[in-house]
């Protein structure tokens, strides 16, 4: 985890405020709490104003939120600096890219993908391309662990990634292009790589060995019936079968 601080002064725009459609949808997104807990849509306005900044914080957005939510700006500051959802810093403007370097990720190559980030983004993270159209960060878990490794651009997330193909998803936003997001190795979500294996041993609709058990027990029923001796039917109790009882 990283010190997260806003960008310095020289990169910071002097004034920020929603767009005409970006402000009724706040305002509507507002109105879904009640007046005294509108500090709650404080996450999807934030988000929104990142998405409308070019994927990025400023501090003029964070304290345009806060005026806003009538909350102190030191309450949104925390929410802004505390989740890594939340850039702080100018990004590339093709493309951020959020490496999973937690277990699951590393073990399935997120350090590979590293590498690429470092050889054609920066050797550092949080800087920018030479050109400014890539940046990149390793961050803890998205929540993707099936389909590991996998990174996030933006809003969307890449999985199931390999050096190869993950070169070509930079490829496709180098080109201006926005990758297909998703798994990138023909699964279409996290259902078993290689097809499905459960019960693969019997045929399309033939008998479990728990059903054929139960289609003989008729007959192993009639076999045993026949093998034990017949028992006398009795209809009555008879006086003499009636327990005696003692005074
Ligand atoms: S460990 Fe990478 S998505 Fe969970």
């Amino acid at each position: 985890m990283s010190v997260r601080r806003l960008a310095p002064d020289e990169v910071q725009p002097a004034s920020f405020a929603f767009t005409a459609e970006n402000l009724a949808w706040a305002t509507e997104t507002m109105g879904k709490y009640p007046v005294e807990r509108k500090a709650s849509a404080v996450i999807p306005l934030l988000w929104r104003a990142q998405e409308q900044h070019a994927y990025w914080l400023p501090k003029a957005a964070i304290e345009y939120i806060a005026d806003m939510l009538g909350m102190p700006y030191i309450r949104v500051f925390e929410v802004a600096t505390f989740y890594t959802m939340f850039q702080l810093q100018p990004v590339g403007t093709k493309a951020h890219v959020q490496v999973c370097g937690t277990t699951p990720c590393m073990l399935r190559g997120a350090e590979d993908l590293i590498k690429i980030c470092k050889s054609r983004i920066h050797h550092d993270q949080f800087h920018l391309s030479d050109d400014g159209a890539f940046s990149w960060e390793e961050v803890e878990c998205a929540g993707a662990c099936v389909n590991a490794p996998m990174i996030q651009v933006f809003s969307d997330t890449y999985e199931d990634l390999t050096p190869e193909s993950f070169e070509k998803v930079l490829d496709a936003f180098a080109r201006g292009e926005k990758a297909t997001p998703g798994p990138q190795n023909g699964r279409h979500g996290a259902e078993p790589a290689g097809g499905a294996l459960t019960l693969h041993d019997l045929p399309f609709n033939a008998a479990s060995p728990g059903d054929q058990a139960v289609a003989d027990r008729p007959a192993a029923e009639k076999a045993a019936a026949k093998k034990a001796p017949a028992k006398k039917a009795t209809t009555k109790t008879s006086a003499a079968d009636k327990p005696s009882v003692k005074e």
